[in-house]
């Protein structure tokens, strides 16, 4: 009898267990598969889509197509892979929306329009849509050496950087169409200042407002890096430059305040009178033994 419940309480742990784990697939309806991007597939939306991906999924999935995703089980899905990329744009939102297991719910978290550039962004690496997109982007001619020139307007805080290569015959030109990145050094890793749209234009320059209250240091300095977003178009190119264009700040030593870290005369008032009173009592108790002691021998010559 008592084996008897030991197997059926047995059973029951695992038949409990397997409808779990059945309970755990990802059922879409056909319904939810025909659902379109309601986004077109352009520069501006794959590139707030990047964003978004990056603040919100790469922590997990890593880089699309680079399969460096967190080692979880099961695992976060590349979701820049091609075997991914044959699923619908609904059933990815499906996805997105309902989460799964270790993969998070985005219902709330994430608005409609946030998760259709992220679908977006994702296409961008769908071989068979690439192809559309880059039809539509500029062509740029074959070139070597390719560099960034740097402008710098410091007194209406402008900066203009061009993109030029050399080309076949010697000519240096412009760069059309190139995304991008300028980076202000902060404490903590760096600021993307370009904002949303920050592709060359048909001379190969990008004009980009320095935020006018931006913090440097004393002197207003900081740490600009104009690079290239995209290194699959010409690799790494990039330019570094100290600007004194920002606002010069100067940071209060928080030692320099009365406070309870502070040394010596910063020290809270309460603190010095304190250590004083004590010292002045501790002194007084050894003058008033002194004093009794020699009271004492005073007596005893008396005697
Ligand atoms: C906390 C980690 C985590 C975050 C953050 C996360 N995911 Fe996931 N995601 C997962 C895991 C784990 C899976 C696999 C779930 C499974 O198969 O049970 C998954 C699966 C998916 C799938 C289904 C993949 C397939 O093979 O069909 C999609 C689509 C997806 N995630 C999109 C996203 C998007 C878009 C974001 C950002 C908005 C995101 N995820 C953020 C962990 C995460």
């Amino acid at each position: 009898m008592k084996n008897l419940s030991t197997i059926l309480a047995t059973l029951v742990l695992v038949f409990a267990f397997m409808n779990s784990a059945s309970a755990e697939d990802w059922k879409v309806s056909a319904t939810a598969k025909k659902k379109l991007n309601p986004y077109e597939l352009s520069k501006k939306n794959i590139s707030s889509g990047k964003k978004v991906y990056q603040t919100n999924c790469k922590s997990c999935h890593g880089d699309p197509t680079k399969a460096n995703m967190l080692p979880l089980v099961p695992a976060p899905t590349d979701l820049g892979s091609q075997n991914f990329l044959v699923q619908s744009d609904g059933e990815i939102y499906h996805k997105i929306k309902t989460g799964k297991g270790a993969m998070p719910t985005f219902e709330n978290t994430l608005n409609d329009e946030s998760k259709w550039m992220v679908i977006a962004y994702l296409r961008s690496f769908d071989k068979n849509k690439k192809k559309a997109v880059v039809a539509k982007a500029v062509v740029n001619p074959e070139v070597i050496d390719v560099k960034i020139e740097l402008n710098v307007d410091a007194d209406n805080k402008k900066l203009r950087a061009q993109l030029t290569g050399l080309k076949k015959d010697g000519k240096r030109v412009g760069l059309e169409g190139i995304e991008m990145s300028f980076l202000v050094k902060r404490t903590f890793g760096q600021l993307d200042i370009s904002g949303e749209e920050a592709y060359t234009n048909a001379n190969g320059e990008l004009l980009i407002q320095f935020p006018t209250d931006l913090p440097g240091d004393r002197e207003g300095q900081v740490d600009l890096l104009v690079k290239l977003t995209d290194e699959d178009n010409y690799g790494p190119v990039e330019e570094k430059r100290v600007l004194s264009i920002a606002v010069p700040t100067n940071p209060k030593n928080p030692l320099d305040e009365r406070a309870m870290w502070g040394t010596r005369a910063n020290a809270p008032i309460w603190i010095i009178a304190s250590y004083v009173l004590g010292v002045i009592g501790i002194w007084s108790v050894i003058f008033l033994v002194l004093f009794q002691v020699f009271q004492l021998s005073k007596m005893r010559v008396k005697s």
